[in-house]
């Protein structure tokens, strides 16, 4: 059991694994994106889990036009006859399971094992149930400043690489979206190179001496986190869980202080971001860096 500050902030004790508070950034009134055109169903803290009475709650069905249009990486309507998806199991090479627990099958659609989320269908989410992503927290000691220590903590500050999303402008982890069939630590490495060194506008020979040059790194990663994330996208039938790696070089001889970072994919800016209380990041990312923080005994 964990216990967890809700919107309304009380405390209230959560009975999941996971480290993730209740809803809230994917309660908001509007669903991101829609130009405010696409409401939520007002959830009250006490009507999030499916086993609270909610008689009236009947939720607005909204899949987003770039995910109806078909793309590759989006699984088809429920409808669709040809579907026939292997809910709670490794599906060909699309991973339907949760990281968590297994999820229920009500009418056809998968649900949310984290409760109500005011709407319902794909949002903008391409898979039904859950959607994988993985996030490379990659992180220093500041040297650079003065302020090496904190002045009221005295402790170490931390930094870590944050990127600001194309998307919706928020700072984040860089992360992604696991591809069919690819290894957790395949997409933790592509998407930090993909963000934060933009290795997508480089020659086939610079991106090669930047792969050999951090895969070492890259292989001495520790799991910080692996389940369910308060993504402002989800939807009651279709929701974001990741698994959060950190990479922490304490050498200033290593190759973080020697790195050029450059923003390029999904992200428009990249920075070494120092770490602290006061950060707000993109979904449930502070919960991700506080764990990092307390695991380096940094100031937070
Ligand atoms: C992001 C990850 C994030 C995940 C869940 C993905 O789009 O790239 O950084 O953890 O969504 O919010």
């Amino acid at each position: 059991m964990i216990w967890v500050r809700t919107a309304s902030s009380s405390i209230k004790s959560f009975h999941k694994s996971s480290l993730v508070r209740m809803h809230i950034k994917c309660r908001g009134s509007f669903y991101p994106r829609t130009n405010e055109k696409v409401t939520r169903t007002e959830v009250p803290d006490d009507k999030v889990e499916w086993s609270a009475s909610f008689h009236d709650y009947a939720p607005r069905q909204y899949t987003a036009p770039h995910i109806l249009a078909g793309p590759e990486y989006a699984d088809p309507d429920i409808s669709c006859p040809e579907f026939k998806p292997l809910w709670n199991a490794v599906d060909g090479n699309i991973n339907r399971c949760s990281h968590e627990e297994s999820y229920n099958i009500v009418d056809g659609y998968p649900r949310n094992m984290h409760g109500r989320t005011g709407i319902a269908g794909r949002g903008a989410l391409g898979r039904w149930g859950p959607n994988h992503a993985a996030d490379p927290i990659v992180t220093r000691w500041k040297i650079y400043d003065n302020e090496v220590a904190h002045g009221e903590t005295g402790k170490p500050i931390l930094q870590f690489v944050c990127i600001q999303r194309r998307d919706s402008g928020e700072w984040a982890i860089p992360g992604g979206m696991v591809d069919p069939g690819e290894r957790v630590s395949t997409t933790l490495m592509r998407e930090f190179q993909e963000e934060a060194l933009n290795c997508l506008e480089m020659t086939h020979e610079q991106k090669k001496q930047t792969e050999d040059k951090l895969k070492n790194f890259f292989q001495g990663g520790e799991e910080v986190y692996r389940g369910y994330v308060d993504d402002p996208r989800n939807t009651d039938n279709a929701w974001m869980e990741t698994v959060a790696y950190n990479f922490h070089e304490s050498s200033q001889d290593g190759i973080l202080y020697s790195l050029q970072l450059h923003a390029g994919d999904d992200a428009q800016a990249v920075k070494w971001q120092d770490i602290s209380s006061q950060l707000n990041l993109y979904a449930s990312h502070r919960d991700f860096i506080q764990k990092v923080a307390e695991k380096h005994n940094a100031h937070w």
